[in-house]
C-alpha cells in the first residue's frame, strides 16, 4: 500500500503512513500556475500498488477539489493496483439536495467526477461526519463515513471532566452527542433547530435543560459561520452551565466565527484534523488506519 498525501492533507498523510506497519508514502509535488490554474505531478512509482490519495477540501475548496481531480487521473496512468480516496472534510457536501428548484445537486457533481475519474481502479471513498450520508449512496456502496466523534469521547475522558452534560445543537446531531456521551456516562439532549433558505438566520427553540453548574459539551459535525453554536451557547449560559465546550468534526471557522463564539462564552473549541487550524486538538489518523487495514 502506499500512501500519497495530497497539498491539502500532507501532515495527516504522513500520520497515516507512520502509523501504517506496511505502507510506503510517497510525494505529490504541486503549484500554480501565474492564472491560477493548479499542477500536481507523482513523484513515485505506484505500478501495482494499492494507492490511498488522502486530500482534505477545505479551505478553499475548489482548488482542493481540482487538485484532487488531477491527482487522480494522474495517478490512473500510473497503473495502480486500485485507488482508495479519502476526503477527510467532503466540500459540498450541504448540497445534498436541490432546496429549491433550479438549484444543482452539488455533492453528486462532485462524486460523479470522482466516480468516472477512477473508473475500474476505484477501491473506496472514506470520508468523515459528512453532513448527510445520502451523498455515500452516489457511490454505489463504496463509500465509508467515519464518526470521529469516539475522538472527542475519549479526548474528554482522559481530560478527567466531570459533572457533564452532551449537548447536540440541532436534532440531526443528536447521535454526536449520545457517542460522547456514553463513552462519558453522561446525559444528553438536543435543541431544535432552523435555518432560512434564503438568508441563512438561524432560529433554536429554547429549551430547559438540567445544566445549573453542570459542564456541557456540544457536539456537531461542522462549525462554519458559528451561528448555530452561539444560539446553543447562549441558552446554555441562560441556564447556568459552567464551562462550555465546542467540538465539531470540521470546524471551518470562517470569518469572526471563532470571536462570536468565545463572546457568546465558549471555554474551548476543539476540531480535528480534518481541517487545519488552531482548533484542530484531535487527529483522525488512527481512524483512517483501522479503515484501511479493514
Ligand atoms: C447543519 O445542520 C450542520 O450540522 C451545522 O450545524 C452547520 O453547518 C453549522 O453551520 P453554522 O456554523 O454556520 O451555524
Amino acid at each position: 500500500m502506499i500512501i500519497l498525501p495530497g497539498p491539502a492533507s500532507q501532515i495527516l498523510g504522513v500520520k497515516v503512513a507512520n502509523l501504517l506497519k506496511n505502507a510506503t508514502i510517497g510525494e505529490i509535488s504541486f503549484k500554480q500556475f501565474p492564472d491560477g490554474e493548479e499542477y500536481v505531478k507523482i513523484e513515485d512509482d505506484v505500478k501495482d500498488e494499492d494507492v490511498v490519495i488522502i486530500q482534505t477540501t477545505f479551505p478553499n475548496q475548489n482548488k482542493c477539489l481540482m487538485q484532487l481531480f488531477l491527482i487522480i487521473d494522474a495517478i490512473k496512468e500510473l497503473e495502480p493496483n486500485s485507488i482508495t480516496i479519502v476526503i477527510p472534510y467532503f466540500a459540498y457536501s450541504r448540497q445534498d439536495k436541490r432546496f429549491k428548484k433550479g438549484e444543482p445537486l452539488s455533492a453528486s457533481v462532485i462524486s460523479s467526477i470522482i466516480k468516472n475519474l477512477s473508473g475500474d481502479l476505484f477501491k473506496k471513498l472514506i470520508t468523515f461526519d459528512i453532513h448527510s450520508e445520502k451523498i455515500l449512496e452516489f457511490f454505489n456502496g463504496k463509500a465509508v463515513n467515519i464518526s470521529a466523534m469516539s475522538l472527542f469521547g475519549e479526548y474528554f475522558k482522559n481530560s478527567g471532566i466531570q459533572n457533564v452534560y452532551c449537548l447536540a445543537p440541532d436534532k440531526s446531531a443528536t447521535p454526536r452527542a449520545k457517542t460522547i456521551a456514553d463513552i462519558l456516562g453522561c446525559n444528553f439532549s438536543y435543541l431544535e433547530k432552523t435555518r432560512d433558505l434564503t438568508t441563512g438566520e438561524i432560529t433554536t427553540k429554547v429549551k430547559d435543560l438540567d445544566v445549573k453548574d453542570v459542564n456541557v459539551i456540544i457536539a456537531d459535525d461542522i462549525i462554519s459561520t458559528g451561528g448555530t453554536m452561539v444560539k446553543a451557547i447562549e441558552i446554555l449560559k441562560n441556564q447556568g452551565a459552567n464551562n462550555i465546550y465546542i467540538c465539531a468534526t470540521h470546524a471551518l471557522l470562517i470569518g469572526n466565527s471563532k470571536f462570536r463564539i468565545y463572546r457568546a462564552g465558549a471555554a474551548d473549541i476543539i476540531g480535528t484534523d480534518t481541517v487545519l487550524n488552531e482548533c484542530s486538538k484531535i487527529s483522525i489518523a488512527p481512524l483512517i488506519v483501522d479503515e484501511l487495514l479493514k
